[in-house]
């Protein structure tokens, strides 16, 4: 039976108090256990886990979802351990939980932070009905490589979008109360420089500079950090020869000194235990002793804290104060969520109801997150009343698992509606529908399908063709080197195109994929991203005119696997490509003498601009922008730069525009890129209207990461554009003066 922990007295503590109070009844091996979080996804036959339960080694469990098993567990530890801390449960509800949302990358398509926010808030929810009170989301990894299989999981190139949709993710997650019903404790990943991979290829060292390092990949757990973030994890990475995971200059040194950061800390799974295969530690005593003094609090299935730390402070090789504060942090972290005083809170609420809206919001963010990124002569909208033959063909067009992409352990295919059954819903009986898959799946070389799909094509008025990737061709360890659709695609395209009818493609995908070589077999095209369980209907609504695109793209597409890492805010380099600069590969003269004079940054073969631009997606409506107009031609740091333009809906079709301004520095002690995104907006413009859309800058916009590790900007000139995607031409510029004109 446990002593009990929480007497009268202890109760009437505050949180800080109530947990000195535990930690002064604890041995040293118990303090250990707080830090050791374990895997409960298998069954237990051996009793293993129960025992160390029992035994005061385990502070918290993962993937374990189900509302009976997770109370076997809790009385467990409330009442067969000897102090009865309660144990934390937690799961990667990564885009949803019972209802599947699209990928992360795809709702960073939908520039819609109060979006996110609200489909957090309902993963939140369901996780927490469970017993689930912790997810390791979001994953803020800033990520350039779309080989990386975990670009899926992301939001994707540019650290300002990540950092406003990544805080809308924490919010959404944590609510306003931590102890609140339906609130789980954020876990910010992968800190940091993840997305960095050598290759694309998961898990692979990182060569990442300390200025692009503070510059790009920190600002998304920066802004995390500012939104309350309870908890972070490290990442696998080895980052210029430092582990994540033993890297005391980053976790204790930038997050905890320079960044403020006290909550918890957890590594990624067994990543302690990897230092040794980095060769970075000798054996797990070694790994255990660094990643604690690192900043690391609770190491994920190594067991090396729980197995080594109480020896390492007995030896005098940890301190008894460190192992304190890393207990410490697990404690207050478990006070804050209400498991202490409440371990059953999800029993007396019986599980929180389901939220509602969950499905309905599915859906909102499905449409939102799809890009239009070609409709050649207004092929879209097709207007259905006119249809009397169409076909769905392709290896995605039927797929309920497949839709719902990577990280989906809750989501369930029965709650997903294919573009197959959203289409024939969409038709009822006023047309005839030809399904037609071609090929089995998206790796499938055989052409067997061809014929029944081609037969379907040339049956109907018009072609819609679900092309894409499984869902497990991305995804952690799920890396790609060539990046075009797999199997027979290209192939299965040509047969349809040969049918002569408008071809509507809709990819499905984890990754931004190489489309150059495809794309022409296409009249129009729709990236969906995996849009989750209600992809079908917002491909049905968007195809349908039902709902009008308002999608931009997170990441560029580069034109081949050649030209990554391909990103809008690369540096100018010294010999910048431009349009009249570059020279195709078919234009070089056979037996050329060699010469580089006037030549610049490109490539032969595909020059340097990607396919599809970062921020690039088209609408219904057809927006036109006009002239900026600025309030000042310089500002002094602390006043503010007002700029205003206007944009008119000359389409015949409401609405929204995702407004982005960028701007350029164009002279700094560090190389600044050629532009940075700094603010967007959603405008809902009714056809035919205009509106003025306003921004305000100040210095605080300008600032980065300096070469003295200051943060700020430097006076000088700067561009500014805003437009509807990274290439936007509407520019104006203006000087940001050394000192306010009081001196
Ligand atoms: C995985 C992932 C991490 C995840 C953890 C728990 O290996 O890298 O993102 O949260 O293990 O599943």
């Amino acid at each position: 039976m446990a002593d009990a922990i929480l007497t009268d007295e202890i109760n009437s503590m505050d949180i800080d108090a109530r947990v000195e109070s535990i930690l002064s009844q604890m041995t040293l091996e118990e303090k250990a256990g707080q830090l050791n979080s374990v895997d409960a996804s298998s069954p237990d036959p051996s009793g293993r886990l129960a025992d160390d339960i029992r035994a005061g080694r385990v502070g918290a469990v993962l993937n374990q979802v189900e509302l009976p098993e997770i109370c076997k567990l809790q009385y467990l530890a409330l009442e067969e351990s000897r102090l009865g801390v309660p144990l934390l449960f937690s799961r990667d509800v990564i885009h949803g939980f019972n209802t599947v949302f699209p990928l992360p990358l795809g709702q960073a398509a939908s520039w819609n932070p109060g979006l996110v926010r609200e489909a957090a808030r309902i993963a939140a929810a369901e996780a927490a009905a469970t017993g689930v009170r912790w997810t390791f989301a979001p994953m803020v990894d800033i990520s350039r490589d779309p080989r990386w299989g975990r670009i899926a999981e992301s939001l994707g190139e540019d650290p300002h979008l990540a950092s406003v949709l990544g805080a809308a993710m924490v919010e959404g997650f944590q609510g306003e109360e931590l102890s609140a019903p339906g609130s789980i404790a954020a876990c910010v990943k992968h800190f940091a420089g993840y997305g960095a991979s050598e290759g694309g290829r998961d898990y692979a060292a990182t060569s990442i500079p300390d200025n692009e390092m503070r510059n790009v990949y920190l600002p998304p757990f920066k802004a995390a950090l500012k939104a309350g973030a309870a908890t972070f994890m490290t990442s696998f990475g080895d980052i210029d020869g430092v582990p994540a995971t033993g890297n005391d200059y980053l976790i204790n040194g930038v997050l905890r000194g320079e960044m403020g950061f006290d909550g918890l800390m957890i590594s990624d799974w067994d990543s302690i235990g990897q230092l040794i295969v980095h060769g970075f530690c000798e054996n797990p005593e070694e790994a255990a002793r660094i990643a604690a003094q690192a900043g690391v609090d609770m190491d994920m299935m190594s067991s090396a804290f729980v197995d080594h730390l109480p020896a390492l402070v007995r030896q005098g090789l940890v301190s008894e104060a460190l192992l304190d504060e890393m207990a410490r942090r697990v404690l207050t972290l478990k006070f804050a969520l209400g498991v202490i005083d409440d371990p059953y809170a999800d029993i007396h609420r019986g599980g929180a109801p389901a939220p509602a809206d969950a499905l309905s919001l599915a859906h909102k963010a499905a449409v939102e997150s799809l890009v239009l990124l070609k409709n050649e002569g207004g092929v879209l909208p097709l207007d259905f009343s006119e249809i009397d033959n169409l076909a769905v063909i392709g290896p995605l067009a039927d797929q309920p698992v497949e839709q719902m992409g990577t990280w989906v352990f809750d989501g369930r295919a029965e709650r997903s509606i294919t573009p197959l059954s959203a289409v024939r819903s969409a038709l009822g009986d006023q047309a005839q529908l030809h399904f037609a898959p071609g090929l089995t799946h998206s790796r499938d070389n055989s052409q067997t399908g061809f014929a029944d799909a081609a037969a379907a094509a040339r049956a109907s008025d018009a072609v819609i063709l679900c092309l894409g990737e499984e869902a497990i061709l991305s995804g952690e360890a799920h890396c790609r080197a060539d990046i075009t659709l797999p199997g027979a695609q290209l192939d299965l395209a040509k047969t349809i195109r040969a049918a002569g009818k408008p071809v509507i493609a809709v990819i499905l995908a984890g990754r931004p994929l190489a489309l150059t070589h495809i794309e022409p077999y296409f009249d129009a095209l729709i990236y969906a991203w995996h849009p989750g369980n209600m992809g079908g209907p917002a491909i049905a609504d968007v195809i349908s005119g039902a709902a009008n695109p308002s999608g931009k793209l997170p990441v560029s597409f580069p034109k081949s696997v050649g030209q990554i890492p391909i990103h809008y805010n690369r540096k100018n380099s010294g010999r910048p490509a431009e349009p009249d600069k570059v020279i195709a590969i078919e234009d070089v003269p056979v037996g050329a003498p060699q010469t580089s004079l006037g030549m610049s940054s490109f490539h032969l073969d595909d020059g340097y601009e990607p396919f599809y631009p970062f921020g690039f997606g088209l609408s219904y409506s057809k927006f036109a922008y006009g002239h900026i107009q600025i309030s000042a031609q310089s500002i002094a740091p602390g006043e503010p730069l007002e700029l205003a333009i206007d944009i008119t809906n000359s389409g015949d079709r409401d609405g929204v525009e995702i407004v982005q301004l960028y701007i350029r520095d164009r002279a700094a002690s560090l190389t600044r890129p050629v532009r940075e995104l700094k603010a967007f907006q959603r405008v809902e413009l009714p056809a035919g209207e205009s509106r003025t859309v306003r921004f305000v800058l100040t210095d605080a916009d300008l600032a980065f990461s300096r070469r003295d590790k200051s943060f700020g900007a430097e006076p000088g000139g700067f561009d500014v554009w805003i437009g509807g995607d990274s290439q936007a031409d509407a520019h104006a510029a203006f000087e940001l003066c050394a000192r306010s004109a009081a001196g």
